[in-house]
């Protein structure tokens, strides 16, 4: 399978440069781009998945800057590939729990983001027309990593309770039938999905793992929300599930603390991080220690404990705010939804309106939010599984302050009751 260049590049190179063959398949993430819309005077977004700047433990941080005196010769300087020491031990005992044992620090490393994670991951295990299996509907800044390797996608539908597990077998003949090989990798964010709030159910983490084993394809579990549960039992990893190494499991410090510091990890085989390790090497050397050392203080100074009880509270009130809102503005029979039980989003069913064409209506209402196609890869790129998310529309809870989500509810009913 080439890759799927459906239009012309979104880059006009000028002379004398030539576009690189990823360069004419690449396109703007569309989430970064209808971003730009959101940002005019007044509007009230729900659109980026943003924590909420105000639970950010400011002070806290700042005080941690004071690790800079006793250790700024190490933090300024370059560090090693594979994590700063410290922050990896950190690691190791902050995944204890998630993953029913210590990782060892060779199977351990520390990324700028979650998303070079998965760009990591694709360059040592994708090469151009491999096919990744993802959930339909799905993080689109996963879609334009892998799509960046070159890859083709399977879609595996979702319900309330994550993928339809007992489908992908089907689609893995399926993918063999068509094109000839099996996928390369089946990603899944297991708890709190980005777009659609949903968790795997835990017989389906087990199905999932057996069925990865069965057919030999690695699976890349991306679980940066599944600290922020609010209500529910935690449900076990993938990765704590089965023994087999195939499990790729990734967190990031993005969500349970701030994107900004960009640090996340990934934990793995060792021999596969390893290999991930050396192509970060080509990538950016080292995350940026100065970052590493902060969170690493703020970690060794049991904050990070204490400020997940504080967001846990405080996005389980966001997220019941905007479920009575909701309930409360939207005209009857407009929309569905599972209320979520963590994480960021509500995912709404809309019945019978497009959401692009609702987007527009709602902005010009002053409220964004994001239209379901983002989160689909294109028909073009599909080699199994369908590609509609004209109908489904994606609500951040955590961003907008309590009398910002019930105004935001209130346009956007308005914006649907003119459809
Ligand atoms: C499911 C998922 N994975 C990864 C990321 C990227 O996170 P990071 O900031 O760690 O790169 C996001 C960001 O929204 C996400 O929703």
């Amino acid at each position: 399978m080439a890759l799927a260049v459906t239009r012309p590049p979104e880059v006009a190179m000028p002379s004398p440069f030539r576009c690189s063959e990823l360069c004419r398949a690449m396109r703007p993430s569309p989430i970064r781009e209808l971003f730009k819309l959101t940002q005019r005077p007044g509007m009230i977004s729900f659109a980026g998945g943003l924590p909420d700047p105000a639970i950010f433990p400011v002070q806290q941080f700042a005080a941690c800057a004071e690790a800079l005196a006793s250790r700024g010769t190490v933090a300024l300087q370059y560090g090693p590939t594979e994590g700063y020491g410290e922050l990896v031990a950190v690691l190791q005992e902050l995944m204890r729990g998630p993953l029913g044992r210590s990782p060892s620090a060779a199977e351990i490393l520390v990324a700028s983001g979650s998303q070079q994670v998965m760009d990591l991951a694709g360059r040592v295990l994708l090469d151009r027309g491999d096919i990744v299996v993802v959930e339909a509907p799905t993080y689109p800044g996963a879609l334009h990593t892998f799509r960046n390797c070159g890859a083709g996608f399977a879609t595996v539908p979702c319900d309330g309770d994550g993928m339809q597990v007992d489908l992908l077998p089907d689609i893995l003949q399926q993918c063999r039938r068509t094109t000839g090989r099996l996928p390369k990798l089946i990603y899944t964010i297991t708890n709190f999905s980005n777009p659609s709030g949903a968790c795997l159910a835990t017989a389906r983490r087990q199905q999932l793992a057996e069925i990865a084993e069965r057919w030999g394809i690695p699976v890349f579990e991306d679980d940066p929300y599944g600290e922020l549960r609010h209500s529910g039992e935690p449900l076990p990893t993938i990765f704590s599930l089965t023994p087999w190494p195939g499990v790729l499991y990734a967190s990031s410090f993005s969500k349970i603390l701030a994107p900004g510091v960009r640090v996340a990890w990934v934990v793995g085989d060792a021999t596969l991080v390893r290999a991930m390790a050396i192509a970060k090497q080509g990538v950016d050397l080292c995350t940026s220690m100065v970052s590493q050392v902060l969170v690493a203080e703020y970690c060794r100074r049991g904050h990070l404990l204490a400020h997940l009880e504080a967001i846990r509270a405080h996005y389980a009130r966001k997220s019941a705010l905007m479920a009575t809102a909701l309930r409360q503005h939207l005209p009857a029979g407009a929309a569905s939804w599972h209320e979520p039980q963590g994480g960021f989003f509500f995912w709404l069913e809309l019945a019978a309106t497009d959401s692009r064409s609702l987007f527009h209506r709602a902005v010009e209402n002053g409220v964004a939010f994001l239209p379901g196609d983002a989160f689909f890869p294109e028909p073009g790129e599909t080699v199994v599984g369908s590609c509609d998310g004209s109908h489904f529309a994606r609500l951040c809870f955590t961003f907008a302050s309590g009398e910002e989500i019930d105004e935001g509810c209130r346009r956007l009913a308005l914006s649907l009751a003119k459809s």
